[in-house]
């Protein structure tokens, strides 16, 4: 047969995908699934926004500032409608507690599963064209389904999480996620408007040679270690690679193993990312994929959270870096 005749096969797709592990479990009733493809039709919506934001008007600041007191800009506040939007009316969700809102939401229905979310990660590097993301957290709510949400539903330790995942909006959009067992990515296929596997089981290479921080912070940093820990990878032949969207670094470590370091500075003096927004996730995902992820003294996933909107320094990568990092400081 002619080659340009032959039938390629498009793959498997996410939908496909989330069915068929679904079907492993005789029991399950579908209802992460849902959430699942739910989080998946937002991320598409938000895709969609963020191609056209050149485009049409929705570029810039809006004038108000996140509860962080970063500015938020306009697509911040779209890609959380879109998110809140989709996942209320998937119903799946009992409530939501995003990045840029205060305090959770309570969508007030029956469902077993609460949501916290950086609906747009990265937003200094909109304006400039540069890869941003989305980063999301499943749990269980800890009350019983029906009744009204408290803040004990949102603050769990990132063990318990039932299933994480971030997509990035990248020279390619990708969906990465993991329900617990291992990490898959799916890439974006505009012209079916699917997302279909492209990178099945991730591992996060166990070594690397890349090493992500904003150095300019460096003097700041109120940690020795870290100083110390960088010297090393400068003599060892490292190079330093720093986006400034956290989920364009990590995904490219996980791609090519690498460690990312947002230390305690004098600015943000317990760390500036947050727990429940974009530090469980990434640890699950990463440790998922044989990656490691600590805030120095503890695994991130342990951490009992108190607050909200929680930060807290995060050191997280490939498993000999990260030890490494972690050998340094016991140096001290
Ligand atoms: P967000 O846009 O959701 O507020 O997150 C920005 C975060 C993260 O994506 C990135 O790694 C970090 O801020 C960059 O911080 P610095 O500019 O301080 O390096
Ligand atoms: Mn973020
Ligand atoms: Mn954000």
């Amino acid at each position: 047969m002619e080659r340009s005749r032959i039938a390629l096969p498009i793959g498997i797709t996410l939908d496909r995908f989330i069915k068929s592990k679904q079907d492993e479990y005789p029991n399950a009733a579908g209802e992460l699934s849902q959430l699942l493809r739910d989080i998946a039709l937002a991320s598409k919506v938000v895709n969609r926004e963020i191609n056209k934001a050149g485009l049409v008007d929705i570029m810039g600041y809006i004038g108000q500032q996140n509860e962080a007191g970063d500015e938020q800009q306009k697509l911040d506040v779209l890609a959380h409608i879109r998110f809140s939007r989709a996942l209320s009316k998937g119903g799946e969700a009992a409530g939501i507690i995003s990045e840029e809102t205060e305090t959770f939401t309570d969508f007030k229905n029956k469902g077993k599963y609460v949501v916290a979310i950086d609906p747009l990660d990265g937003s200094s590097n909109i304006d400039v064209n540069v890869s941003i993301g989305t980063i999301f957290s499943i749990y269980k709510r800890k009350t019983k389904p029906g009744t009204k949400l408290t803040k004990k539903d949102f603050l769990q330790k990132g063990t318990e999480q039932v299933a994480a995942g971030y997509v990035l909006y990248g020279s390619s959009t990708m969906l990465v996620y993991t329900t617990g067992k291992g990490v898959n990515g799916f890439t974006y296929e505009t012209t079916l408007g699917e997302y279909v596997l492209s990178h099945p089981q991730m591992k996060c290479p166990s070594d690397g040679k890349i090493y992500s921080i904003n150095e300019a912070g460096l003097q700041q940093y109120s940690d020795p270690t870290i100083e110390r820990y960088l010297t090393q990878c400068k003599k060892d032949g490292f190079t330093a690679r720093y986006i400034g969207s956290l989920v364009a670094d990590i995904h490219r470590n996980m791609i090519k193993g690498g460690i990312f370091l947002y230390p305690a500075t004098s600015k943000y003096p317990k760390g500036k990312l947050r727990l429940l927004f974009e530090c469980n996730a990434l640890a699950l995902i990463v440790e998922q994929a044989g990656g490691l992820a600590t805030n120095g003294s503890k695994r991130i996933l342990e951490m009992e959270p108190t607050g909200l909107h929680q930060t807290t320094p995060m050191y997280i990568g490939s498993k000999q870096l990260v030890k490494s990092l972690l050998g340094q400081s016991k140096k001290k």
